[in-house]
């Protein structure tokens, strides 16, 4: 028989992302409402090893659903990759009688929860906090749709600029591993092209499409690269295409954390809220050791042990279209 979960503990960890508020306000109202002491750990795992949490009531988490950031702090803890840190976080979650943990974050800080579980079985409960959505089993993570909206009210400034000079910019949005936010805000915003992790760049067909559509007297052109495009990014993509068009009034823009901050979108708060609720169930449920995603409209559970680096699949028709409508 499981042991009944009576008191839980919340962080954020890793890159934060809007809505990560929304969803610690969530997580703590949810375990308030069935009884749970809970707690909130100050920057992820760092905090956890060194013993910064705090109680938190229905007012700790009052007026933040709509604020970015994340009112717990987030860090990157290097001694949490590590057992003897490990062995660090687990001996305050014991000295403090706590028995399930919920991390917000991404697929590196489900991974120190996954550890944490195996070696101490400690019930861990993950929500998908990431603006890059490079988590499988989920549509959506919480940030992504607002990193996006900030994306795209960006380039739509850019191509007002663009347009005024008959220039080329490269636009280069965040996303190390996976080209989500450059492929959505790109056909949001009818980028000519898009250069993404998942799909090999090919330069020259880059090029070659500009030389065509100068022939065409089309010069107002926007390319949206991910950062982790193979090719090297926008100063890379801008370099080669100068190199080949040296006529060509090409600019840079590298929007940056701006991507990261902001008010969260509708759509993050709900999924935010949805998540947190659901997480914290999870733990009276006793469907441990998860990460709460959603697929189309419906709760997913993810066991922790199937997380890797796995690169998304991005379909061929939204490939298709993104040729289509920039032609
Ligand atoms: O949150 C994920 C991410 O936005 C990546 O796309 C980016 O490379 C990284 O965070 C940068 O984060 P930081 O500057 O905090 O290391």
């Amino acid at each position: 028989m499981q042991k009944k979960v009576s008191r839980i503990a919340v962080l954020t960890s890793g890159g934060d992302s809007p809505g990560m508020n929304a969803a610690v306000r969530a997580v703590v109202r949810t375990g308030l409402y069935n009884g749970l002491e809970v707690y909130g750990v100050m920057r992820g795992y760092q905090g956890l090893i060194e013993d910064d949490l705090f109680k938190m009531e229905s007012r700790s988490v009052a007026n933040i659903i709509q604020r970015g950031g994340t009112i717990l702090k987030t860090a990157r803890c290097k001694e949490f990759y590590t057992p003897e840190g490990r062995k660090k976080g687990y001996d305050i979650l014991a000295k403090r009688g706590i028995d399930g943990l919920v991390v917000i974050g991404g697929d590196g800080s489900f991974k120190g929860a996954l550890a944490l579980s195996k070696e101490y079985n400690i019930p861990c409960v993950g929500l998908a906090g990431t603006i890059d959505k490079d988590i499988v089993g989920t549509d959506f993570t919480i940030g992504f749709d607002t990193a996006v909206n900030t994306a795209i009210e960006a380039i739509d400034k850019i191509r007002d600029t663009a347009d005024a000079h008959d220039r080329l910019f490269i636009v280069e949005v965040m996303g190390r591993d996976a080209g989500y936010i450059a492929l959505h805000s790109g056909i949001a915003t009818g980028a000519e092209s898009i250069l993404i992790p998942e799909r090999k760049t090919d330069i020259e067909e880059v090029i070659n499409s500009l030389v065509e559509k100068e022939r065409r007297k089309k010069l107002v052109n926007i390319i949206v690269v991910a950062e982790g495009d193979e090719f090297g990014g926008a100063n890379e993509v801008a370099k080669a295409v100068r190199a080949r068009m040296p006529q060509i009034d090409a600019r840079v823009c590298i929007l940056g954390h701006i991507q990261r901050g902001g008010s969260p979108s509708a759509i993050d708060r709900l999924i935010a809220s949805r998540m947190g609720y659901h997480a914290v169930e999870s733990l009276l449920e006793g469907r441990h050791n998860v990460f709460v995603g959603i697929m189309n409209n419906r709760m997913n559970y993810v066991p922790l042990e199937n997380i890797g680096k796995k690169k998304g699949t991005i379909s061929e028709e939204w490939m298709k279209i993104v040729k289509i409508l920039a032609s």
